[in-house]
């Protein structure tokens, strides 16, 4: 597996989430500042809701459901109820294009199964 183009910068405002899919899995971008995207697996570790359709600050993204934030370079939970990390992925931008690699997990979180 490689580097995906996934999204370009123009779909992404900063500050905001995106839902995609890389290698068959839900993803979670987000735009941390004008170049620098994030990518988190689109499922809380909580009760697998997509994170795309919660809240960014700094550098995380909070779950809409139960308010859980996850820290985008760990996949760690910095709150409750959340106890367990989400799997977060290689990503990068180039030429204002979006690109995630589905096969290099930069964490060792359990990837959530459907
Ligand atoms: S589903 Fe995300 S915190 Fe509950």
């Amino acid at each position: 597996m490689a580097f995906e183009r996934v999204a370009t910068l123009d779909d992404l405002a900063v500050g905001t989430a995106l839902a995609v899919e890389v290698a068959g899995e839900p993803v979670c971008l987000v735009r941390v500042d004008a170049d620098t995207v994030k990518a988190i697996h689109d499922t809380c570790s909580h009760q697998r809701y997509s994170l795309a359709e919660g809240w960014v600050e700094d550098n995380t993204v909070e779950c809409a459901l139960h308010g859980s934030s996850f820290d985008l370079d760990s996949g760690a939970p910095q709150s409750l109820p959340a106890v367990k990390p989400v799997p977060v992925y290689a990503c990068r931008v180039d030429a204002g294009a979006v690109w995630v690699d589905g096969a290099r997990q930069l964490n060792d979180a359990a990837v959530p199964r459907h």
